[in-house]
């Protein structure tokens, strides 16, 4: 384990397990939909590449960067969302989300994209840390309800870092309180 890392949270065997739950579900509601992926850079990158290959029906791929200035480890409610070149209207668009937090990116999010009149917006996050939240939001499809923890893996990151671990693990304190 990475000596940064005070607890495995979920082994690369449990976040298998959500991604088969969550495929069958999302299978089960949008196989006979026009389903479009919404990719919300960076940190759902690996969370987006492992659940759309277990998807056996056709999927479009968008991407979008949306990101919370933050100080250390809380968000500011300040979120950038760069312009969608993609088209998405008339589409079921889910967004694909590492964590749902305060809630402020979503809801930011949410309201850019009902401008451009999609059929359908939901959400789909592994994580779940509703301790925090401050905007009345939730996700339809969630992998793992975690407590208030600063967590990296499985493509979150501090300062960038700590992305590629293949499990998702709570940050020692000391890391971010330096
Ligand atoms: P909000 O608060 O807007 O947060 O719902 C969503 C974004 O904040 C980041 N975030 C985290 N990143 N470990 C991380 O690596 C965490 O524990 C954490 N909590 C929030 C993340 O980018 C998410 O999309
Ligand atoms: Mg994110």
């Amino acid at each position: 384990m990475n000596q940064d890392i005070a607890k495995v949270l979920l082994s690369e065997d449990e976040i298998s397990e959500i991604i088969n739950r969550l495929s069958s579900e999302v299978t089960k509601d949008y196989k006979n939909k026009n389903l479009c992926l919404l990719c919300v850079l960076k940190g759902s990158l690996i969370f987006c590449a492992d659940l759309m290959r277990r998807l056996d029906f056709p999927v479009e791929l968008i991407c979008i960067s949306a990101s919370s200035y933050k100080n250390a480890t809380v968000s500011s409610g300040n979120v950038e969302i760069n312009s969608l070149t993609d088209n998405i209207t008339g589409k079921d668009v889910l967004i694909i989300e590492d964590i749902l937090d305060t809630g402020n990116t979503l809801s930011n999010l949410i309201k850019y994209l009902k401008e451009l009149s999609p059929a359908s917006v939901e959400i789909c996050t592994i994580l779940d840390k509703p301790s925090r939240r401050v905007k009345d939001i939730s996700a339809k499809y969630v992998g793992s309800v975690i407590p208030d923890e600063f967590v990296v893996g499985y493509g979150l990151d501090y300062n960038q870092r700590y992305r590629n671990l293949p499990y998702i693990g709570i940050l020692k304190p000391e890391i971010y309180n330096n």
